[in-house]
């Protein structure tokens, strides 16, 4: 070192080319002295939030650190977990591109249930009417065995064509759990607000003209404001009730009867459909059970068997085949 220092001043020191050096270094200096004289007078606000900032990007290292992870596993696990999305919504979206050229229908889509949905569906139905599953299951079963019902309701969309909406296949999705509520009550007026086409129409009153041959007559009266509602509620299924055209509440109003099962699928506002629970609140009998066909969206029959001291469960379907995730039902019972 002490000769390199020796050269350095014998050959060097004097030199323009030292000189520039030595330029280069106080210039580094004074910029230095600069900077950090500008960084006092920066005002306390920007200091603050540049330190924020620092200390953030500090604790997102130490985090990263942490769990094991850097950059090039963060570009691995975002495929995995991108492969992981897709993988999981396959089922849903797979059915979609036959769909769209296949099916006619444009709203309250029909399809069947998974297997394991109709069985936890049953084990939820027992225990709202109080029999065994298996018997649930067993109405479940038996409504879609009906082939005089499926035969006539899938006549009944071939002849109204496209027009109708619907699909010929006579699927039923969740009022399969609107039937086995039907056959285990065994009530003597059943309500439903918002027939549409009527294929919930036609299910309900399958289940009275059975609970009808076995000794337990029942009348089935629904309400819609279109007068074209109810076109797959055909014979004999017709002649277990009635469709009062017009507005929901009005009906309902007008309409002098106990009611042992209550299904809202009208108007799919929550205040209505609020409405309509309060209307029929006095009209209930002491069995009476209330179906929501809207509880995956509104809290309304929820709301309404905290108001009047009921029970309340939902079910939430599991379509078979379908990219619709399912709608529900809501159920409130004594
Ligand atoms: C979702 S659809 C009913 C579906 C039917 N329950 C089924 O099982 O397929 C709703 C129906 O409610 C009717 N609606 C809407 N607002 C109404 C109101 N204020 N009074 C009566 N019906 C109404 C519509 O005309 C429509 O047909």
């Amino acid at each position: 070192m002490e000769q390199i220092l020796a050269l350095y001043r014998r050959y060097l020191r004097d030199t323009a080319f030292a000189e520039a050096g030595r330029s280069v270094k106080r210039s580094a200096v004074r910029m230095r002295e600069q900077l950090a004289w500008r960084w006092a007078e920066a005002p306390d606000r920007f200091r603050a939030r540049i330190g924020r900032a620092r200390e953030a990007w500090a604790a997102r290292r130490r985090r990263h650190v942490s769990h094991g992870a850097d950059t090039s596993t963060t570009i691995r696990n975002f495929w995995y977990r991108a492969r992981y999305i897709a993988r999981y919504y396959w089922p849903r979206i797979a059915p979609a591109g036959h769909w769209l050229l296949s099916s006619r229908e444009t709203s309250n889509f029909t399809y069947d249930l998974t297997e394991r949905n109709r069985s936890h569906l049953a084990s939820l139905i027992a225990l709202v009417v109080k029999v065994p599953a298996e018997q649930v299951s067993a109405y479940i079963d038996e409504l879609l065995a009906d082939e005089q019902l499926k035969r006539k309701v899938i006549e009944r969309v071939r002849a109204l064509g496209r027009q109708g909406g619907l699909d010929p296949t006579a699927m039923f999705g969740r009022r399969v759990g609107w039937y086995a509520v039907a056959r285990a009550l065994k009530p003597r007026v059943i309500i439903e607000t918002g027939v549409e086409k009527g294929l919930g129409a036609a299910v309900l009153c399958a289940a009275l003209l059975r609970n009808g041959q076995e000794g337990h007559p029942g009348r089935y009266f629904g309400t819609d404001i279109d007068r074209a509602a109810g076109m797959l509620l055909t014979e004999p299924y017709r002649t277990m009730g009635e469709i009062l055209y017009g507005d929901s509440l009005e009906s309902l109003a007008a309409l002098d009867v106990e009611i042992d099962l209550f299904i809202n699928d009208s108007d799919h506002s929550a205040s209505y459909e609020a409405a309509e629970y309060d209307l029929i609140a006095p009209k209930l009998s002491d069995r009476a059970v209330v179906l929501a066909d809207n509880a995956h969206v509104t809290d309304e029959l929820y709301l309404f068997a905290q108001r009047t001291g009921r029970q309340f469960l939902f079910f939430r379907e599991e379509p078979a085949n379908h990219w619709y995730l399912g709608a529900g039902i809501g159920l409130s019972f004594r």
